[in-house]
């Protein structure tokens, strides 16, 4: 029994190695540690781990430690089922170890803590792992593997920590079909052809990832619900995916439609009023866990972007969700009922029209109304994961409803797989923004994330919850670098005051070692790019300035206008912003508490950050810097293009330092990140010169040094196209070439010398095109567009830079870009720039 341990987890035992740097061993590598750090270590941990009790959860326990001890020291423990007379390492529940070795001290430890302590007795040393339950002893070997891989000391430890919140979940959208909506790391790990996949090897490596930080519950499939995730047949899929997370103490739970007792249960109806419909939810949810006995619960998205809900039957949200909850209430289940909801018809003509009011206008007057084991799902913000809001308002307005933050790693508005961004910095500003929700009287500061723990107001449970969306890809997310988000979510959620510098050093060192070169260049870039992005893609509170209708990836300014999913932002010819003042504009500023409500009121106090978030001002408006918006705007932008190529040079620079695969991914994304920020840089500083007509002080917008527009070289075959939106593209156009082959043309008539040459083209998913890159008749370049951008058509998210370095031009040389379009990808050119080579 005890051999197959080494058997059954193959991919973790060859991650584990040196070799293998894919990406998929994450933060649990276990790498070996230089020979220092190493001999310290194998002084202190002793040869033998015990275990005393046989849950899975503290199996999986001792099979990490082993792992993680070879792995990291090269050395195998010995395991015994007694607690030894020479040293050791021993797991177990207090219960248990207090029985063997009742010289240890009774402590009080809350579910899911754990307690590191170092007992001697004699010359005999005990590591004890331990723990109120089981899951908790599972946290506790983390931690001290976390602590081996991180330098610190562990020969003499006495270390308690308990969860700041009960609920510490992830939500996946993943649809039974196996696609994922919002995923950018390739398919679902769960769902394959409308059914379980065959091989949860990866849900087993998932599990334990999300073990590794403490994650408790996992929901498995799409918000947007298929109904058949209730149906009777379905059940055992599910039941096996729970069995592969149930070793790592991570319950299951399921997102479900609210119209299921009649798509699935062949009632008429689903008004949660009716008692046949009452009936119905409690049936199926003693039917499943029956067959899953530790489900956590639903999660349920109603009356939200086409779902139904209880507003069919003229109901509450609370209706909804107690009807629901109190099927799950005798199993010890969770209801999160999701804040999102809004309408996505709102006329946009009517100025008091505010989609950022609804979740509190929606939610406020029900609390007090829904059971103890519904938890109201808010996100952080009040739109959508935009690159900057405000914290929901709602966090302050349920005193006696129990809530979470929903927090999306997944990166949806935030560049996707493709731009690393971050976001722990981000949400720690809301977790720790102070709502003012106490009582006036006691003004004890109330953050979002003990209101979200349920501290202010004793709430039974609430938390957090992240939106992770992890695909097959074998680094998960789609970019390495992004895992950080995943690690930070984690993290954070078992405590929130962890700060984003140690969690941004801790993950890095865990994943690409401990060179202080490395550490300090990653760490920089992650601890940065919240606001890098932030600068090229929607400063001030814009939000995300992207297609709002499409993949959320590409620069679009005016997508989110003139339609009724309500993300305006009201720019125009004389300025920006949403008035969302209570004295003018849509009154959700009113729904903050006063003190926080009164900083937000006035231009003169709200933040910069912020101010087109809540306030509609002029151009001309002077920020607290005394900058004015259009200026910030352009330069926030400059900077943030500035800075995103600053990424790809930094990592340039830890060539040899790290695995080559990883290197070269990483570095693949970075510089494909800096080429999308000048896309971005020119199209929004452009839109915003057309729409102000107050030039770039600094000169820079609309004047382009070394730039020629495909639309103006000589061509062949291409053919000039207008571009939609028209900042997707410099000048407004791209030449498209419907012919077998075409040609842009250019007769260089500057100085000789070096210089790098940029082309800027499009690459559709529809087919691959190829590009060649003659410079006085000799190629210096050829390359196929073969990436699949969440793109559709030719504009911002399918433009890409392709840089040719080293390149000698003399007056009269011929620069000729050749293009072969292939099946919907007509091999699309922008214009090309020539940088004279400065190295
Ligand atoms: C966003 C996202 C949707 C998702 C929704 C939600 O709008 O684009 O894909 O379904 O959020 O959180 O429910």
């Amino acid at each position: 029994m005890r051999r197959c341990l080494y058997w059954t987890l193959p991919g973790l035992v060859v991650a584990a190695g040196l070799h293998a740097e894919t990406g998929r061993a994450a933060w649990l590598r276990y790498a070996a540690l230089s020979d220092d750090s190493a001999r310290q270590y194998r002084a202190t941990i002793p040869a033998v781990v015990v275990t005393l009790g046989n849950g899975a959860s503290i199996e999986s326990a001792r099979r990490e430690l082993i792992l993680g001890i070879r792995g990291m020291l090269g050395r195998t423990l010995r395991v015994e089922s007694r607690v030894p007379a020479e040293s050791a390492i021993v797991l177990g529940t207090m219960g248990a170890i207090r029985q063997a070795i009742p010289e240890l001290d009774a402590a009080d430890l809350e579910p899911d803590g754990y307690w590191l302590k170092t007992l001697r007795t004699g010359a005999t040393r005990y590591t004890i792992v331990t723990a109120a339950n089981d899951r908790g002893v599972l946290y506790g070997a983390f931690a001290l593997l976390r602590k081996i891989a991180l330098g610190d000391p562990v020969g003499d430890l006495d270390e308690k920590q308990s969860p700041f919140a009960p609920v510490r979940w992830i939500n996946h959208w993943d649809n039974l079909d196996g696609s994922i909506e919002r995923g950018y790391g390739g398919r679902s790990i769960f769902w394959e052809d409308g059914r379980a996949r065959a091989d949860l090897t990866r849900a087993g490596e998932y599990a334990r990832l999300l073990a590794s930080l403490g994650i408790n519950g996992c929901s498995i499939n799409n918000v947007n619900a298929n109904p058949r995730i209730l149906a009777s047949d379905f059940i055992p899929q599910v039941a096996g995916i729970a069995a592969a997370f149930r070793p790592w103490g991570i319950q299951v739970a399921l997102s479900v439609d609210f119209g299921s007792p009649q798509a699935v249960g062949g009632l008429d109806t689903f008004d949660p009023l009716n008692p046949r419909v009452a009936a119905w939810w409690k049936s199926k949810a003693d039917e499943l866990y029956r067959a899953i006995p530790d489900l956590g619960g639903f999660v349920l998205k109603a009356d939200s972007e086409g779902r139904v809900g209880p507003s069919a039957y003229g109901r509450t949200h609370a209706d909804a969700a107690n009807v629901v909850a109190r099927a799950l209430q005798p199993h010890g289940g969770l209801l999160f009922y999701r804040g999102f909801v809004y309408d996505h018809h709102m006329d946009w003509r009517n100025p008091k029209n505010d989609r950022a009011r609804a979740a509190y206008d929606n939610f406020q007057e029900l609390d007090g109304k829904f059971d103890d084991n519904v938890v109201i799902q808010i996100k952080n913000g009040p739109i959508d994961f935009q690159v900057r809001e405000p914290a929901s308002p709602l966090f302050g307005a349920l005193e006696k409803t129990s809530q979470a933050v929903e927090l999306q790693s997944t990166q949806e508005y935030m560049g996707q797989a493709r731009h690393t961004v971050f976001l722990v910095p981000m949400w720690k500003e809301t977790l720790d923004f102070d709502m003012h929700a106490g009582p006036i009287r006691r003004p004890a500061p109330t953050p979002v994330k003990a209101l979200v723990a349920g501290k202010v107001f004793n709430r039974p449970t609430g938390g957090f919850v992240g939106v992770a969306n992890l695909g097959l890809d074998d680094n998960w997310a789609g970019n390495h670098l992004s895992m950080a988000n995943l690690y930070g979510f984690g993290r954070l959620a078992w405590d929130p005051d962890l700060s984003a510098r140690r969690l941004a050093e801790e993950w890095t060192r865990l994943t690409f070692g401990d060179d202080p070169k490395v550490i300090g260049t990653v760490v920089g870039i992650e601890l940065s790019s919240w606001r890098t992005y932030e600068n090229y893609t929607g400063p001030l509170g814009l939000q995300t300035l992207t297609d709002i209708t499409g993949d959320h990836y590409g620069v679009a300014v005016e997508a989110s206008e003139r339609n009724g999913w309500g993300q305006w932002h009201n720019a125009d010819e004389k300025g920006a912003g949403m008035d969302r003042t209570v004295a003018t504009g849509t009154g959700f500023i009113g729904q903050y508490h006063p003190p926080v409500a009164s900083v937000y009121e006035s231009p003169a106090t709200c933040p910069d950050d912020l101010l087109l978030f809540l306030h509609h001002v002029p151009y001309t408006y002077k920020l607290h810097s005394g900058q004015t918006v259009i200026q910030y705007i352009y330069d926030s932008h400059y900077a943030g293009a500035d800075a995103a190529a600053g990424y790809a040079d930094a990592w340039r620079m830890l060539q040899g330092r790290i695995d080559d695969r990883r290197y070269g991914e990483v570095l693949a994304q970075l510089e494909y990140q800096a080429g999308q920020a000048q896309v971005w840089r020119d199209a929004v500083t452009m839109w915003f010169l057309r729409a102000s007509g107050i030039p770039d002080a600094k000169g820079r917008v609309g004047h382009y040094a070394g730039r020629f527009e495909a639309e103006s070289m000589a061509l062949e075959g291409y053919t000039v196209r207008d571009v939609v939106p028209w900042e997707a593209a410099s000048g407004g156009k791209a030449v498209v070439c419907a012919a077998a082959q075409c040609a842009a043309t250019l007769r260089f008539d500057g100085a000789p010398g070096w210089y790098t040459l940029h082309v800027q083209y499009f690459d559709l998913p529809t087919g691959v095109s190829r590009f060649r890159v003659l410079v006085a008749k000799q190629v210096v370049d050829e390359w196929a567009a073969a990436d699949h951008l969440p793109a559709r058509k030719i504009d911002g998210s399918s433009s890409v830079r392709r840089v040719i370095p080293g390149i000698a031009l003399r007056p009269g040389d011929e620069i000729r870009i050749e293009g072969v379009p292939d099946g919907g990808d007509p091999a699309a050119l922008d214009y090309i720039e020539l940088h004279p080579d400065t190295r």
